[in-house]
């Protein structure tokens, strides 16, 4: 397994269990086979709404002695219901009480979106609350205060752009370590990464295998299957890889963290395989061709009617 270092010395695995979409029973089935087989690495939030069988897996196994929580990486998310600063830390301690832990290596923003408190997923647009209102600078500044009381290690966010990542840099105190961003061979986002590999900032690739088990609401007709791009399976059968192995490794190889789900004993461990296999420049460079800037998750869920969000101000481009 190959790791990212930050700066206090702190190593991350760099593949690691997404549980986006894994519920009861088979999130916690999934997270102790994955232990078993040797996975350090989980990456967690409070919306996914699983949090509690992940804790109790986790409990399980450490209680067992067959794993040290110091050899683990945790990764939890802020939902976007929680960005009022006094809104920060209970979010924080609710997921550590469901992942019965002391501490987490690591916690994200989520989104750079927020919600009034009362709501757990908008289905209007005035569920939701302009950044200009609850600034990610106010939101930053507690999650500082988490880090100070040891509630969580390392500070990060997700789907962030480089205005708004620059824009909590020009801040912080403690500077944004990781951001995580959907990232594949049909969304490669070279000049974000560019950006965040100079300033030391990892970043980690969800939906790394095209997502095809995403909700319907995120599914558009006409959306590309990642997994069956024919370039994908070509380039993984001269290697002798599977697709996923072959995406799982090229994200390991540009030195970004990856995520991949599944909840399947077999696939798992295939995954997990990946992030040892080493591609050529060659075979990098084929990849680099399929860009085509597509999201699986563009974030049009934000951008109701009345909204203060749209696709523009989200992203920033
Ligand atoms: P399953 O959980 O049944 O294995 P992503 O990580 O991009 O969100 O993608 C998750 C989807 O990819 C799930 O549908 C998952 O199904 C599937 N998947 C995970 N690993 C593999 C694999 N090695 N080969 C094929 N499909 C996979």
């Amino acid at each position: 397994m190959k790791y990212h270092t930050f700066s206090n010395g702190d190593q991350m695995p760099l593949l690691g269990l997404g549980t986006w979409k894994s519920t009861d029973q088979i999130a916690y089935d999934t997270v102790k086979e994955a232990l078993r087989i040797g996975y350090k690495h989980f990456d967690c939030a409070a919306r996914y709404e699983n949090e509690k069988p992940i804790g109790k897996a986790l409990k399980d196994r450490i209680a067992n002695g067959s794993i040290n929580r110091k050899d683990l990486w945790i990764t939890s998310k802020l939902w976007n219901n929680a960005h009022q600063p006094e809104r920060v830390e209970p979010a924080l301690k609710q997921t550590l009480n469901d992942l019965r832990l002391d501490y987490l290596d690591l916690y994200l923003i989520h989104w750079p979106v927020a919600f009034k408190p009362e709501v757990n997923f908008p289905s209007t647009g005035s569920d939701l609350v302009s950044l200009d209102d609850v600034s990610i600078q106010d939101t930053w500044q507690a999650l500082e205060v988490c880090v100070r009381q040891g509630l969580c290690k390392h500070l990060g966010v997700s789907n962030f752009s480089i205005k708004k990542m620059k824009g909590i840099q020009a801040h912080c105190s403690i500077t944004p370590e990781v951001n995580q961003i959907e990232a594949h061979p049909l969304l490669q986002q070279q000049d974000l990464l560019d950006f965040c590999q100079q300033e030391g900032i990892l970043v980690t690739a969800y939906s790394p295998l095209g997502s095809s088990d995403r909700p319907v609401r995120l599914i558009k007709a006409q959306d590309p299957v990642l997994l069956e791009q024919s370039e994908v399976i070509e380039i993984a059968h001269n290697l002798n890889l599977t697709p996923a192995q072959l995406l799982l490794a090229w994200a390991v190889n540009r030195k970004t963290a990856v995520i991949p789900k599944s909840s399947n004993p077999g696939r798992l461990k295939e995954n997990l395989a990946a992030a040892d296999i080493e591609l050529s420049s060659e075979t990098m460079d084929s990849i680099k061709r399929l860009d085509r800037h597509f999201r699986y998750v563009d974030g049009s869920i934000w951008t109701l009617p009345g909204s203060p969000y749209t696709i523009q101000n989200l992203w920033d481009e």
